[in-house]
């Protein structure tokens, strides 16, 4: 099998770099790896993400989907102080090097990065975060989307990052087909920032 960056474990040699990046007014520095998505800078759709929505204040639990090597959870947790954040991928590299960003931001007991299926069947979440993995295929992307928005709380909320050439506009149509209403909140670069809300006509898991 070709070695993707959403491979459990990606057969490449695991050369280890650093990152720098600016979100929300603080700087951080993200060990990344061969075999991890966007492994030397920052991912333009995921800084835009975090450019155009800063998360509020009350935020208890919160799902990073397809995490990568963390970004997004980590400046979440630390920007949450009362947060916790699952940082869900199928990578386990990308996860290995989740606990070692949230370890290195001091948000390590607060980011829980683990494979989906590890994921405690009791946890709801009340906003779900991803620039999500467009490249496993439109059947597979709607069944990952459906079973992670089947446990946003009422009236969650989930912000993604979809390019316009990866079908960011079909996917904000298909969102509030199933009972999610999705609207653009901010467009740049080629990249759609859409904000799906989950009502009580939510779609379940299929
Ligand atoms: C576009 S990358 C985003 C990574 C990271 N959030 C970032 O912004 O740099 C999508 C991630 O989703 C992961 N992924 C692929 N299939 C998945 C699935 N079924 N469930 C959870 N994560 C998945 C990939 O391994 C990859 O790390």
């Amino acid at each position: 099998m070709a070695d993707h960056f959403f491979s459990e474990d990606p057969a490449s040699a695991d050369v280890r770099r650093t990152v720098q990046a600016r979100i929300w007014d603080r700087d951080y520095e993200f060990i990344t790896a061969s075999g991890v998505f966007s492994r030397d800078r920052l991912d333009l759709g995921t800084s835009i993400l975090l450019r155009e929505v800063r998360p509020s204040g009350s935020l208890r639990t919160i799902l990073d989907l397809g995490a990568g090597y963390g970004p997004i959870a980590c400046a979440l947790a630390v920007e949450l102080p009362e947060a916790d954040v699952w940082a869900v991928d199928v990578n386990n590299r990308a996860l290995e090097l989740t606990g070692l960003n949230a370890a290195a931001a001091g948000v390590a007991e607060r980011v829980h990065a683990v494979q989906p299926d590890d994921v405690p069947d009791d946890v709801v979440f009340d906003e779900l975060w991803s620039n999500p993995a467009i490249h496993i295929g439109k059947p597979e992307l709607h069944k990952m989307l459906l079973r992670w928005f089947g446990r946003l709380k009422p009236g969650g909320v989930a912000w993604m990052v979809v390019g316009k050439n990866l079908g960011g506009d079909s996917l904000q149509r298909w969102l509030t087909e199933q009972g999610y209403p999705c609207e653009r909140v901010a467009s740049s670069k080629g990249f759609r920032i859409l904000k799906a809300t989950a009502t009580n006509r939510g779609g379940s898991p299929s």
